[in-house]
Parts: C-alpha cells; structure tokens; sequence
C-alpha cells in the first residue's frame, strides 16, 4: 500500500469511528508528525522526499526542509508486503469437522501472505469455538491481545463480547467466534517499540481474507451469523452497500444463505458506554435469540449491559 493509500484507510477509519460517536482519538505527538510529512509530501511530492510512511519518522519541521529520516528509527511499517489481487482458493480436504477446520488454520496459520504482515512473535488468527455452533459472531480483525495469543476476541472487546454471550445463557464455548481478517491490521511503527492503536482493514485485506472465513462458515454450518460492527458488516453484505451502520443494524440480512443480523462492535459499546447504545445492541442480541429458539427469561428481556 502506498502513502495516499495508507492515508485514505486512516480517513476512513476515522470516518468509521465518527460515525460511531467517536469524538477525538489520543494521537502521540511523533505520530501526527509523521502524518503532517505524508500530507504534505502528498500535496508537493516533488518537493517532500522521501513520500514513504517507512521513512517519515522524524519529528515535524518547516515545510521548506523537509527532515531526513533517523535509519535507527527505521523499521517495517504499514502493509510493506502487497495484498495479492487475488484471494486465496481454499479447498477444505475431505474429512470430519475437526480434521477440516486443523487443516484450515494450519493453512492461514503458514499462509505466505498472512505471515507477511505480521511483526515478529505474531500471530495470524482463525476463528474459535464449537465447530457444531448455531451462532456464528463475526468481528473485524484481531488487535493486540489477540495477535500475541493467536485467538479472537481476548482482549477488552473480547471479554465484553464474552459477558454478552453470557447475558445470552450460553458460554463462549458453545458459539463460533471469528474476524473477517486474520492478521493484524499494520500502523506504522517505530523501531524496537510495539504497535500503537488499530486501524480498519482496506477493502483489498476484507478481500483477500473472505475465502479464510467462508470456509469457516462451509465448516460450522451455523444457524445464524452475527456481524459485530461496520467493517464486519462491509465484508459480508460488501464493501459500499451501505453508508453508516444505522442503515443496516438490527435488521436481517443474508449471507450465502445464511440470515445475518447487524449489531455495534463492542468496542463501540466499551467507548460510548452510552445506556441507549447498550440497550440498542442487546436488542439485536434479543432478536438473534428468538430466532436461535433459545429460552428468553423476562429479566434477559429487560437487561441492560
Ligand atoms: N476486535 C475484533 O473485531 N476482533 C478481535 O478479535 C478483537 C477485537
């Protein structure tokens, strides 16, 4: 991804959290440095050498001199290796549930592309969960916690996402929990200090991945599937459908044959912690209960998270 790519999937990703509620994100002063450069290096290439997020890590000055990087400072950066054009084919090998899914991971696991885009000691993630699960939960992609522990859904989002399973009267252990995209999203990074902040994943990453999460899906066989937010929802009902997740949340929707309901991300309820956001959400979770047939009690019907 070039400059002006890695910039537009940064103007959307905020899009996206405004249209949230989002307000303003806490930006490290090195880092909006780093930004100011690749602005202006984008409004007067010739001038602003070099254009790259890889090599703009000094710190911001006057436009007229424009800062040569520090090479210590340097290191890989935002999606360095390309996204192929093409998404995968995965042809699941004959045999049980188990045996399919063992193989699944062990492909995205070693996937040379997957890899690619992981910094050191990460991992690409698949989904978790009971391969015979009627609910399908699908999130966005894996964030700190889950790319160190190879598992979706564990860190802050995760326990939230865990309590409303729960809520639900069922255990994590009885749903599928999945991403439409099994790496890490890359931000730009300095050398020797971990990744800061996430952002959504562009339209080529939700590509490429899909094939990863139809297959899971071919393997569960679910009743029902839950996108957990917009960049969930873009990857199943495709990328432009809509506009702001209002106009698809809480409604049914369809994906390859499947119903699909369209609910906020819990990390915007962990943000918001707005009482009409969570008593919006559950909603939606009580509208997949009913159609899961699983027992409501009047105190799930009057819960608020
Ligand atoms: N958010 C997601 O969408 N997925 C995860 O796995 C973790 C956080």
């Amino acid at each position: 991804m070039d400059t002006r790519e890695q910039l537009l999937a940064l103007t959307d990703e905020l899009r996206r959290r405004k249209t949230e509620g989002v307000r303003s994100v806490p930006v490290m002063e090195e880092t909006l440095g780093r930004l100011r450069e690749s602005v202006r290096a984008q409004l007067a290439p010739a001038a602003a050498a070099p254009t790259a997020l890889a090599e703009t890590t000094g710190p911001f000055r006057a436009a007229t001199t424009p800062p040569r990087p520090s090479p210590a400072k340097v290191t890989k950066t935002i999606s360095l290796a390309p996204i192929p054009a093409d998404p995968p084919v995965v042809a699941l090998p004959p045999g049980d549930k188990q045996a399919r899914w063992d193989a699944l991971r062990e492909l995205v696991l070693t996937h040379p592309v997957c890899r690619a885009h992981l910094h050191p000691g990460k991992q690409a993630v698949l989904g978790v969960g009971d391969l015979d699960a009627k609910i399908f939960f699908c999130g966005e992609a894996p964030g700190a916690e889950e790319e160190i522990q190879g598992e979706p859904f564990v860190g802050p989002a995760g326990q939230l996402l865990t309590r409303m399973i729960q809520v639900m009267g069922l255990q994590r252990g009885q749903v599928y929990i999945g991403n439409i995209m099994n790496w890490r999203p890359e931000m730009p990074v300095v050398a020797g200090q971990e990744q800061v902040g996430n952002r959504a994943p562009t339209t080529e990453e939700l590509r490429f991945c899909l094939p990863f999460l139809r297959a899971q899906l071919e393997i569960v066989q679910p009743e029902l599937i839950v996108a957990l937010g917009k960049t969930a929802a873009e990857g199943l009902l495709g990328a432009g459908s809509f506009r702001a997740l209002g106009d698809v949340r809480s409604r049914w929707h369809e994906f390859g044959g499947v119903p699909l309901m369209v609910t906020y991300h819990p990390s915007y309820i962990l943000r918001s912690q707005s009482k009409s956001s969570k008593r919006q959400i559950w909603e939606d979770l009580l509208k997949v209960m009913e159609r899961a047939a699983l027992p409501i009690s009047e105190k799930q019907r009057g819960y608020f998270l």
